[in-house]
């Protein structure tokens, strides 16, 4: 994937039991925030090897360390300690330039609370990676991206004149027009009702399934979580499950239970096993 910069020694890139390639390895990361005397381990020794084509959902409570996780696997911030290799290409080695090329062409990112410029329309936030990126035929990729997340009749509307489930796809298409190798999305359906977060699934899980964009995303929502293929559990900055799911719910398929306590009870073990004060 990323065939951008001349290379040291290479690490070996692991693959799993089906021969995909790690696209994320990371080895023993920490990572400390220095808040005057008092030091905050955020993150405090994660091994995680993702797959191409996997969807991953990473679960956790508050404080645990999933933002500062996604921040480092998408290179806007990097560990205190450990390596992190993506694509087989070592994060640490590189300088701010390489970097925002790595994040301009290899991910997308989807925020809980779309990232959208006031001011300007669907169709324009779309073009914007591309014109960063000096890609020709921005218009027409633009739309097409608009188009797949079914925004097609929405190019000219302006964020305010969107819904939360259209800004978060405008988003989406942002992140996608660049045919990343990766997306990474921070509780993307964090702020959208159910009909709209199911909509956002979809597009997800159909990105994953027919381009076969690895996807990582951040979600308090087990329901949401049972339709991705693994999920991960982070408390105190460490990873205390990594479990595969073994039928994956399809988004739209079949209706949220009204109780979710019956599904909640799977991760109750891990997820809900700390103090109460924990979660918000
Ligand atoms: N820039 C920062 N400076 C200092 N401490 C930070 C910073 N960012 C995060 N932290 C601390 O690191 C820990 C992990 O934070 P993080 O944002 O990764 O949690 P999270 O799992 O994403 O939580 P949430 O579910 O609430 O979004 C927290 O204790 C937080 O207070
Ligand atoms: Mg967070």
């Amino acid at each position: 994937m990323l065939k951008l910069f001349k290379k040291g020694k290479e690490p070996e890139i692991l693959r799993d039991e089906l021969g995909r390639r790690a696209v994320i390895d990371i080895r023993q990361i920490t990572k400390m925030y220095q808040m005057g005397d008092v030091e905050v381990h955020a993150l405090r020794g994660v091994d995680l090897q993702i797959y191409e084509g996997e969807f991953v959902s990473i679960m956790g409570p508050s404080g645990s360390g999933k933002s500062t996780l996604m921040y480092i696997l998408g290179a806007l911030d990097q560990p205190t300690n450990g390596a992190y290799y993506l694509d087989g290409v070592d994060v640490s080695k590189l300088d701010e330039k390489q970097l925002a090329i790595i994040r301009n062409k290899k991910i997308g990112f989807v925020f809980q609370s779309f990232n959208l410029l006031k001011r300007t329309t669907a169709l324009r936030q779309v073009e914007l990676p591309l014109m960063y990126g000096g890609v020709s035929g921005r218009t027409k990729k633009a739309k097409a991206a608009l188009e797949a997340v079914g925004l097609g009749k929405r190019l000219d509307h302006l964020p305010s004149e969107l819904s939360g489930g259209q800004q978060q796809r405008v988003a989406i298409a942002r992140a996608i027009v660049n045919e990343p190798a990766m997306i990474l999305a921070d509780e993307p359906t964090g702020n959208l009702d159910s009909r709209s977060g199911t909509e956002v699934m979809q597009i997800f899980q159909t990105m994953n399934r027919e381009k076969g964009i690895t996807t990582v995303f951040v979600t308090h929502d087990p329901w949401i979580a049972r339709h991705t293929n693994r999920v991960i559990m982070l408390r105190d900055g460490v990873v205390v499950a990594d479990r595969k799911v073994a039928t994956p719910l399809v988004a739209g398929e079949t209706e949220r239970p009204s109780e979710a306590e019956e599904l909640e009870g799977v991760f109750q073990e891990v997820y809900y096993g700390g103090k109460e004060e924990e979660y918000n």
